[in-house]
């Protein structure tokens, strides 16, 4: 691995940049107590982007993302932008980061830690010790289908359409990744479309089943309804393992998934794009949670999504595992010493800041590294 990891910082917009500080502060102690290097730069996506180049993402900024060995990404968004037109949108330049860096594969894991057990809206039972993948497809389905727009018929009155389309390379290229992942994990995979209702889910069954008896035989396969799966999420969550799913079925349950854990806040994702001949994969990581525009620049947002989302890029990007572990490990031990901030306070826990929720994880980090 070179010696100079670079590294795209794309904090965007609301919470993005507060909770990315953080990050910042972690790669400062990880470059002086780990002698890890990361080469950092910063650019604009969003509305910020628009507001200094009007369009959410220059072509310059997405060529640096091609470039660099990984990209992390804030949040987009905001009511300011939300009446621009929709390729100004903010959305618009998170969208073609993921389309023009391939980055097919979402994985978001869910896990719950044990001290949040009681943040969780469903009884402590039915959460402890969950431990999920959603693996979301990311650069298909309706997200990207055409055609798509709003016309005017010729009665005056209007027609909006999206397309879903999935081929099977598409199909299997995701979920040969959903069965690489299982077997590090249960050996489990649940593959979630509407095959009673979409033609693109019947497909999307058949190539799924197909490669598990191609190449993974030892892994159980077993198809389920998207609706039923949401429903599953909420009644009985430790059923799965891998949840391999489309692009806009993986966004819903993927939500739904992070409030088992306690909260939006505390959800970590990585997108992963096809292996080049050295197998190394283009990659962004980014939380699982918005732009939260209530909240920003109030020093109140939880930072642990965002720097859980820098131990995956650790882990995925640059095979560095034990430094991973070590943020992850400070997050519990944060949490476990009552350190809590608003979005997953609990009574007799101490609420605090972004800022005082850094500090927290680096104490904890100069502890499991003393
Ligand atoms: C997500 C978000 C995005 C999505 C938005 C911000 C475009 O909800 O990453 O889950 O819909 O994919
Ligand atoms: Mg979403």
């Amino acid at each position: 691995m070179a010696a100079n990891r670079k590294v795209l910082v794309l904090a965007g917009d609301g919470i993005g940049p507060e909770v990315m500080r953080q990050v910042r502060r972690v790669a400062d102690w990880m470059a002086k107590r780990r002698s890890l290097s990361f080469d950092l730069s910063d650019g604009l996506v969003g509305g910020v982007a628009y507001e200094a180049h009007g369009t959410p993402l220059t072509d310059e900024t997405m060529q640096d993302a091609i470039d660099a060995d990984a990209v992390l990404l804030g949040a987009v968004g905001g009511p300011r932008w939300d009446n621009l037109p929709f390729d100004k949108k903010p959305e618009r330049g998170l969208l073609r980061l993921r389309k023009d860096m391939e980055l097919f594969a979402n994985l978001r894991p869910a896990t719950v830690f044990d001290a949040l057990v009681d943040a969780s809206s469903l009884k402590s039972e039915i959460v402890r010790g969950l431990d999920i993948m959603i693996l979301r497809e990311l650069t298909g389905g309706v997200y990207f289908g055409e055609p798509r727009g709003i016309t005017t018929l010729p009665d005056g009155t209007r027609r909006g359409i999206n397309t879903q389309v999935y081929t099977t390379p598409e199909i299997e290229r995701v979920a040969r990744v959903g069965f690489e992942l299982a077997k590090k994990r249960a050996k489990k995979v649940h593959s979630v479309e509407k095959a009673n209702v979409m033609e693109s889910g019947v497909l999307w069954r058949e190539e799924v089943q197909k490669l598990r008896d191609k190449d993974f035989k030892d892994i159980d396969l077993q198809h389920m309804y998207a609706d039923n799966c949401a429903m599953q999420l909420v009644r009985n969550p430790k059923q799965f393992d891998v949840i391999v799913t489309d692009n806009l079925f993986g966004d819903i349950l993927s939500d739904c998934a992070a409030m088992l854990t306690g909260s939006l806040g505390m959800l970590p994702s990585a997108s992963l794009g096809p292996a080049d001949a050295n197998g190394r994969r283009r990659a962004m990581y980014e939380p699982v949670h918005g732009s939260a525009p209530d909240i920003a620049g109030k020093d109140m947002a939880n930072p642990l999504a965002m720097l859980l989302s820098f131990a995956m890029m650790l882990r995925y990007s640059f095979d560095l595992d034990e430094d991973a572990d070590l943020i992850e490990r400070s997050v519990k031990n944060v949490l476990n010493s009552g350190i809590r901030t608003a979005d997953i306070q609990q009574p007799n826990t101490a609420r605090v800041s972004t800022t005082t929720m850094g500090d927290a994880i680096l104490r904890e980090l100069d502890k499991l590294s003393a």
